[in-house]
């Protein structure tokens, strides 16, 4: 059964439920979102918790969650439904005897290939049909939630494509005709922002941008998502965490790596952080060397950051 979100409060309710910390602007998103049942496009850096909403609003609503992965080349047939080949073929092979049953006696060729033919629809049936999750969205029983991840990467083709099945919630097989949705599937799209998106997609959809969290909030994720955490420690790393990110680097930490180095400490038994101890697992939080000697410059910093 889905569940319609009553209020902000409520949906920031159900979103920590499933283990996801709103902040004021996602929690009200979310709830208009559903309200509306208008597409949210999700927009920020990598690691603020883009995709993790789709699924967390998906749990927090009652929805089954389809998750569609973009990249490029990524096109319509693959995202709306492909053909079992394998099975298809094995299919041929355990009904090879009716097959040659069927041509046996065929003049020609094209007679045999004619006769073949009028089976076709068989294996172009629900029999031997994939549906990808676009499809799977649109057709599914339950009330769905459709979360397209970083659109971004997919060509603008394709997002128009997309655009025309989220107006009608509806999509043509052509083998098996037009789909037409029991219940308007909600759907989430994110974005890292790689190019820009089209303006009839933005018209389309609420915007909300996830930025780095405030150290308060990230701190409750962090007590979320590493149980037993020493509250010291986890107020030590946010603390620098924040302090890091305010270093003029290529990639700044994003949630992601709070969490890694939060577990990372707490295996190494560390109950605070120490300038050496910063400087021996910086690599952890920072991916290029040039941020990695840039925070090295900064150690006493970073280790020394007070969580506020
Ligand atoms: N608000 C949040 N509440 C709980 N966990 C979060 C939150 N935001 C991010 N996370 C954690 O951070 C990780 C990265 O989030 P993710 O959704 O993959 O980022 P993005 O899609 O923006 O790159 C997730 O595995 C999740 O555990
Ligand atoms: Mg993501």
């Amino acid at each position: 059964m889905a569940h319609a979100l009553q209020s902000v409060e409520e949906a920031a309710d159900r979103l920590r439920g499933a283990g996801y910390l709103a902040s004021p602007e996602i929690a009200a998103s979310a709830f208009l979102a559903d309200r509306l049942e208008k597409p949210i496009l999700v927009e920020g850096p990598a690691g603020v918790g883009k995709t993790e909403l789709g699924r967390a609003l998906a749990q927090a609503t009652g929805r089954t969650l389809l998750r569609l992965q973009c990249y490029e080349g990524l096109d319509e047939s693959k995202a709306l439904y492909e053909w079992e080949y394998a099975k298809q073929l094995l299919y041929t092979q355990l009904l090879k005897d009716k097959i040659a049953e069927t041509i046996a006696g065929a003049g020609t060729l094209s007679e045999a290939a004619e006769r073949i033919a009028g089976s076709e629809d068989l294996f172009f049936s629900e029999r031997f049909l994939l549906p990808r999750p676009v499809l799977a969205a649109i057709r599914s029983k339950d009330p769905a939630l459709l979360l397209v991840d970083e659109i971004d990467k997919a060509d603008p083709e394709f997002e128009a494509f997309l655009l025309e099945v989220l107006a009608d919630s509806a999509v043509t097989v052509p083998e098996l005709g037009t789909v037409r949705a029991v219940h308007t599937p909600r759907v989430v799209l994110t974005s890292n922002a790689a190019r820009e998106l089209s303006d009839a997609l933005k018209r389309r959809c609420l915007h909300l941008y996830i930025d780095f969290p405030t150290a308060q909030r990230e701190l409750e994720i962090v007590r979320a998502r590493v149980p037993g955490v020493s509250d010291q420690l986890a107020r030590k790393v946010v603390a620098a965490v924040q302090a890091v990110r305010k270093l003029d680097l290529k990639k700044a930490p994003s949630i992601s790596e709070t969490l890694d180095w939060v577990r990372a400490l707490t295996l190494l038994n560390a109950a605070t952080l120490e300038p050496q101890l910063v400087a021996d697992t910086l690599s952890i939080i920072l991916k290029y060397e040039a941020d990695i000697a840039k925070a090295r410059e900064h150690l006493g910093y970073i280790a020394g950051a007070e969580y506020r």
